[in-house]
């Protein structure tokens, strides 16, 4: 985000702490950020602590009282490339629905060049309330993105929907609207991502050390550019919201194959990166497994190939990506997995590679086509990663 103007527009409710790590996580990906804040969030949110973080003054007054200089709100609209309310109450939104202006924080949003996006924050019945839903659907027809609103623990006491996006969620939308492109507008794409976990009994599974980084990697990229994703993930810490996103969350390769095949007929295209067991146990036991002999010998059976099957009924319209993490024999392998399973593409991950694999930032791939292309590339960050292997599938786009 290195030299993009971000402003953020600060409202009066608890949410507004978080908005601390919002802009930490803004400064260190290089961005400049300047914040308003309206009287009342000031007693959410010291202006000191928002001006030291942002490194930059904080206007909250049409003018200031000390020096008799007038905030320029214009000023403000026309330095910043966004502009987002975060936490905006239902208060703020009513006054932005109505173009009323009795405070800095409106009136920039009135004189606005760029895009604004708001993150609501209240209680769930204010958030449920025909009022509220009417004013976000005003604003949303003068051009301004919402950021939904989550589920979860309220400060009330009560839980439900109305908690303000995290941090990360409003972060990543942010960057989405500075950097989305159209090659992939109109393109549906399947995405399959995680490890999958394949029970022995209601406390123990098998699994395995997918933390989920690439796939969800990629996810974030094909949306950036335009895309609508179908995103079917394993059990996973990470968390993904956009407007263009549908998350189907799994456990096990049955699930997933379920989902996959739920979805994959009407999908213009598929990268499917989970690390899938390839075998699960006979029988799930309805009990604990008690222990009893020195040793337990557990009978497995193969899980559905969830890609070969999708390879097996793909139309001629769609592309297939495939991933391959070997430890020998790479291209040969790969080049086996391409023929068998109808891939147009395979990405290629050795485990030999330091910086390369499993719960790891970074990646090292080469990509394999169906045309005996063999593209390598550097050892990367995973996002960075992610953009090289949606390059290779607009290519591929027909
Ligand atoms: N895959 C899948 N369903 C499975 C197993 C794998 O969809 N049950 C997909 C993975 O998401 C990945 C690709 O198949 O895109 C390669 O997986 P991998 O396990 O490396 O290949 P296999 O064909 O299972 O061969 P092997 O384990 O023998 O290397």
């Amino acid at each position: 985000m290195r030299n993009k103007r971000i402003l953020l527009g600060i409202t009066g409710g608890i949410a507004a702490y978080k908005i601390a790590f919002l802009i930490r996580l803004l400064k260190k990906e290089g961005a400049e950020v300047k914040c308003l804040m309206t009287p009342a969030s000031c007693d959410f949110i010291s202006p000191l602590v928002v001006s030291t973080l942002s490194e930059n003054p904080v206007g909250i007054e049409f003018w200031n009282k000390s020096t008799g200089e007038w905030a320029n709100h214009v000023d403000y609209g026309l330095w910043a490339d966004i502009f987002v309310i975060a936490p905006v109450t239902a208060n703020t939104l009513a006054k932005m629905a109505a173009g009323a202006c009795d405070n800095l924080v409106l009136a920039t949003y009135l004189s606005m060049k760029g895009k604004t996006l708001v993150a609501p924050a209240m209680d769930l019945d204010m958030y449920a309330h025909p009022a509220t839903k009417r004013n976000l659907e005003l604003i949303q027809r003068d051009g301004v993105s919402i950021i939904p609103a989550e589920h979860g623990h309220l400060a009330s006491g009560l839980e439900g929907e109305g908690r303000m996006a995290e941090p990360e969620t409003i972060f990543s939308w942010i960057e989405n609207h500075l950097y989305a492109t159209e090659e992939l507008r109109g393109k549906k794409i399947l995405v399959t991502a995680g490890p999958t976990y394949e029970s022995l009994d209601p406390v123990r599974f098998i699994g395995n050390h997918s933390s989920g980084k690439m796939g969800f990697a990629i996810t974030k990229e094909l949306l950036r550019r335009g895309a609508e994703v179908v995103l079917v993930t394993g059990p996973t810490k990470l968390t993904l919201s956009h407007p263009n996103l549908t998350v189907i969350a799994v456990k096990s390769s049955d699930q997933m194959f379920e989902n996959v095949e739920k979805h994959w007929g009407s999908m213009d295209g598929g990268v499917f990166s989970a690390a899938v067991a390839d075998y699960k146990p006979k029988a799930v036991a309805n009990q604990k497994i008690k222990k009893s002999d020195t040793e337990l010998t557990l009978e497995l059976v193969k899980t559905h190939d969830i890609l070969a099957w999708a390879g097996d009924c793909k139309s001629p319209h769609q592309i297939l990506v495939g991933f391959a993490l070997e430890t020998n024999n790479l291209i040969e392998n790969g080049t086996s997995k391409l023929q068998r399973k109808h891939l147009d593409f395979i990405v290629l991950n050795s485990l030999e590679d330091a910086g390369a694999g499993f719960g790891v930032d970074t990646n090292r791939i080469s990509i394999l086509d169906i045309h005996n292309n063999l593209t390598s590339f550097e050892l990367k960050q995973k996002s960075e990663v992610a953009s090289d292997i949606v390059d290779y599938y607009v290519k591929f786009k027909k």
